[in-house]
């Protein structure tokens, strides 16, 4: 693989890391600028990241994550609320918070979970955060992999068109951890199973679901996304995105003159 000329980084599922460690030494080998470990216990990978010499980030989303990530092992703290899109915890919302990670003043912080235009990445730097950190926004991107059936959900998607759940985990037999639940599309799935007390998912059920995924089936299958979802409405290359995200600078300095 030809080494990328701008700096890069990957976001690895601490939990899986934990059990097998051979991805992340095979993407350290590609020289990337950032390792971000989240969702699990992260102290061999973090040492492994920083033997390497490349710097770690935590994604972090209540009192107790934070506490964590300011040991010496993470260089920089990802504030991430309950908004986000994809997997994490359903505890704090991203500003209150990103309050608390930038009021201790210690490390870096980036703020991620519910940004999806300039106001938003606005309201994250006057709240003391470097930078925004941003999945949900760019799913309809022209770059982005997903299937048209995905981009064209997200497209169609509003304010109340995402919910935090398990389902889709348990129907897999995923190991994820139960504080770690995804926020996606509701669909038909996600409705039937809103609650899930007495659910014993079958053998049939996880192969539905691994169909519907291969299929893109979006009445079924999970599609990732956060509150941010709503400010998603036309197939964009990533770079124009980028560009009315960058309308923040305007923002700020017509702030700077009202409140002056
Ligand atoms: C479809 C999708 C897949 C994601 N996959 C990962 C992942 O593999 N690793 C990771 O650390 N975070 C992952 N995330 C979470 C993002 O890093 C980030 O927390 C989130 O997108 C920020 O909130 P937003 O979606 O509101 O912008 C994913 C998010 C989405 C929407």
């Amino acid at each position: 693989m030809e080494p990328l000329s701008t700096p890069w980084g990957v976001g690895f599922m601490a939990w899986a890391l934990e059990a097998d460690l051979s991805p992340l030494e095979a993407f350290l080998e590609q020289g990337p600028s950032l390792v971000v470990l989240s969702f699990g216990d992260v102290t061999r990978a973090a040492a492994v990241a920083h033997e390497a010499g490349v710097l770690t980030g935590m994604q972090v989303g209540n009192a107790a994550d934070l506490e964590r990530a300011m040991a010496d092992d993470i260089d920089i703290i990802i504030a991430r609320g309950a908004e986000g899109g994809g997997h994490g915890r359903n505890e704090a919302g991203t500003l209150p918070l990103l309050q608390l990670a930038t009021s201790q003043h210690q490390k870096p912080v980036i703020a991620a979970g519910g940004i999806g235009t300039a106001r938003g990445v606005a309201a994250v730097l006057s709240a003391g955060a470097e930078a925004a950190w941003i999945g949900t926004r760019f799913l309809s991107a022209t770059e982005a992999s997903g299937h048209e059936n995905m981009k064209s959900a997200v497209r169609n998607a509003g304010l109340d068109g995402t919910i935090y759940t398990r389902a889709f985990d348990i129907a897999q037999q995923l190991p994820w951890a139960p504080e770690f639940g995804g926020r996606a599309l509701r669909n038909e799935f996600s409705d039937k199973h809103e609650d899930l007390s007495g659910w014993e998912p079958t053998e049939a059920l996880r192969k539905q679901m691994i169909h519907a995924r291969a299929e893109a089936l979006t009445d079924i299958a999970p599609v990732y996304a956060g509150e941010a979802v709503q400010f998603v409405d036309a197939e964009q290359p990533a770079a124009e995105v980028m560009r009315e995200l960058g309308g923040f600078r305007q923002i700020l300095a017509d702030a700077a003159r009202r409140f002056a």
